[in-house]
């Protein structure tokens, strides 16, 4: 062919392909905002916040289909939704597959108490962030009970209870990602930075010391600690002192004498309480029935250590890490700390 056809030839096909791409064009379901939903004037607003579900951005039709009345002034009654509650979302959304637990409301098909169908200003397209989410519902998780009470720092940080949760339905109980003590561990094996403080990398202490306390292998961490919040210091369980001084009582220490005799402190002079002792003197009634309480803490590493007894081989008081430099001996022990000079002890 000669050149001059061939260019005819390709105008031919280029306006050929233009007319077909506006007829089939026109029969194709219009975008958003072709038919102009969102112009300003009218929904702008349903698009305009940070996270768009992708579908209300390039069809509405997925959702909402007219009535047949003129819009707008078909007094809200021009549009109905495709399908009712969370049949609608369920028609694209596969939420609830696990059976360890299932969430109520989202079992119920509530999706929209937690999520935005159009767009929202927080990930996820949730309706609030959380932990305000989920207190809609869940009353007490942010809040320390008392005036010496903990609230666990996860939650009112980061994820928050997504950290340990997940929103509709898990393969474990209580909706749990990771079933505990490795919940626990996953986070508490290395040292964590909570403020000035650093906590103790408890997961490593269990892996690397010689003696753990029974305590943790009755019953994981849930023995003495809860996961959100309590009435009690670091999250514990039962009545325990929230730094190095007690109160010269044994109730100041009940957590502990849910499984231990309470004797080992009540006694001042008892042959049979306590191996802690200079022949009949009680020796833990002298650290810690005296008008200031030395916690157990101050000797006792309360996860494991590598002294038997769980003794610690030094203890945060305030910003100084006191050596305690225990040394056992058949019948008793002695310490040097920095509290005092070298002192001994003989059953
Ligand atoms: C994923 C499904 C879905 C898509 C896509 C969707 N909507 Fe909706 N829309 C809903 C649901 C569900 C409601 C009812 C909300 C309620 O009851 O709180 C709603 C409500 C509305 C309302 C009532 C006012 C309001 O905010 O509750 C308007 C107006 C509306 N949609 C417009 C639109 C427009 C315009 C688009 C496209 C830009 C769109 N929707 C896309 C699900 C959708
Ligand atoms: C027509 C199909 C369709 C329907 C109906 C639909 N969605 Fe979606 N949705 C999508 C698509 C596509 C995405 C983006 C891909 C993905 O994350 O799965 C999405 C994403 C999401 C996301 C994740 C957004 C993010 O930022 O991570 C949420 C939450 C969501 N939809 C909730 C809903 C809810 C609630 C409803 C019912 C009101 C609903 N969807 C109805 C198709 C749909
Ligand atoms: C109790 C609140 C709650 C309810 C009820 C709920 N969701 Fe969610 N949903 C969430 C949270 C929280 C996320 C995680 C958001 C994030 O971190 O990005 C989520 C995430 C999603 C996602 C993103 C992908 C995924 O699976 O993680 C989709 C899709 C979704 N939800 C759909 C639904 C649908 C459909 C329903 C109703 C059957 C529903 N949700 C009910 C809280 C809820
Ligand atoms: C619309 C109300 C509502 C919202 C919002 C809500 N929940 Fe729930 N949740 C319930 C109900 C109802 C139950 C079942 C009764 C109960 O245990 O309190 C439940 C139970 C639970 C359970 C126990 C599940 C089991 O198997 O025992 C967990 C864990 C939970 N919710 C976490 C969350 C988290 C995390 C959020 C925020 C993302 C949240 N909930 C938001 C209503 C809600
Ligand atoms: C997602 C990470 C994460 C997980 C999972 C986690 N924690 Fe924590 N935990 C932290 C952080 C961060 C802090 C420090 C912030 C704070 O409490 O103020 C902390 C603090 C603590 C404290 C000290 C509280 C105080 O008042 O000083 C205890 C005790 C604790 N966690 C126990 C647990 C137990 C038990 C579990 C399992 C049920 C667990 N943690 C799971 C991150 C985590
Ligand atoms: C550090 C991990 C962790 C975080 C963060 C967390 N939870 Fe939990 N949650 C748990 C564990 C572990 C259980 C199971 C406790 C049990 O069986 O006694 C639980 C149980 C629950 C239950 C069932 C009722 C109960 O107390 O046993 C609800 C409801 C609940 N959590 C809601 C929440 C809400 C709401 C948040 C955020 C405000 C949150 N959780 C944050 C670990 C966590
Ligand atoms: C026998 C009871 C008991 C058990 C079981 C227990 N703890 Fe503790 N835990 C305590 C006591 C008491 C404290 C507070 C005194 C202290 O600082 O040692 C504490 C403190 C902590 C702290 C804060 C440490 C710091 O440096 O302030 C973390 C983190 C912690 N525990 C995590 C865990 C984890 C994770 C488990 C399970 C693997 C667990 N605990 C099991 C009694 C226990
Ligand atoms: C769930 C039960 C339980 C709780 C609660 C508990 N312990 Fe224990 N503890 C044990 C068991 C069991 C042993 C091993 C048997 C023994 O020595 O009494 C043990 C051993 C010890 C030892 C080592 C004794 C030795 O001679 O080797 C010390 C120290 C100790 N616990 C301190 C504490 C302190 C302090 C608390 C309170 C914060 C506490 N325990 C809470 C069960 C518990
Ligand atoms: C001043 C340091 C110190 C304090 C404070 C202390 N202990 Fe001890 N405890 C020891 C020593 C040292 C031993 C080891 C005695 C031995 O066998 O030589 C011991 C032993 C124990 C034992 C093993 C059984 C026994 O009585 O010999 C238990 C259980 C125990 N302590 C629990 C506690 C509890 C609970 C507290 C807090 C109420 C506490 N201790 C406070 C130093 C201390």
């Amino acid at each position: 062919m000669p050149n001059l056809q061939k260019r005819w030839m390709r105008l031919l096909m280029a306006l050929f392909a233009v007319a077909f791409y506006g007829v089939t064009g026109f029969f194709a379901q219009p975008r958003a905002q072709e038919v102009g939903c969102t112009v300003e004037g009218c929904h702008a607003d349903l698009l305009a916040k940070r996270f768009v579900h992708p579908v209300a951005r390039d069809d509405c039709g997925s959702c909402h289909e007219s009535s047949g009345a003129p819009h707008p002034g078909g007094e809200g009654k021009e549009f109905s939704l495709l399908a009712e509650g969370g049949d609608l979302c369920l028609t694209c959304h596969e939420v609830i597959s696990e059976e360890g637990s299932v969430h109520p409301p989202a079992q119920d098909g509530e999706c929209l108490t937690c999520h935005d169908p159009h767009s929202s200003e927080v990930r996820g397209l949730l309706t609030q962030p959380l932990p305000d989410l989920c207190a809609m519902c869940h009353d007490g998780y942010q809040q320390p009970e008392g005036d010496s009470g903990s609230v666990h720092g996860v939650i009112t940080s980061g994820k928050s209870c997504s950290s340990c949760h997940r929103p509709h339905d898990s393969s474990l109980e209580k909706l749990l990602i990771k079933e505990p003590p490795d919940l626990c561990l996953s986070c508490h094996t290395d040292p964590v930075k909570n403020g000035e403080r650093t906590l103790e990398p408890v997961g490593k202490l269990l892996k690397t010391s010689q003696f753990v306390h029974p305590a943790l292998e009755m019953s994981g961490c849930s023995t003495c600690h809860v996961p959100h919040v309590s009435e009690y210091p670091y999250l514990l369980t039962g009545a325990f002192p929230g730094g190095f001084y007690g109160k010269p009582k044994p109730e100041s220490y009940e957590l502990c004498f849910g499984c231990h005799d309470s004797a080992l402190l009540e006694t001042k002079n008892d042959p049979d309480a306590t191996q802690f002792r200079a022949s009949n003197r009680n020796l833990h009634f002298v650290h810690v029935m005296a008008d200031k309480s030395r916690s157990c803490v101050a000797c006792h590493d309360m996860h494991a250590s590598d002294v038997p007894h769980l003794l610690r081989q030094f203890v945060w008081f305030g910003r100084w890490r006191m050596p305690l430099k225990v040394v056992q001996t058949d019948v008793g022990g002695a310490c040097t700390p920095g509290c005092h000079q070298k002192l001994q002890y003989k059953r």
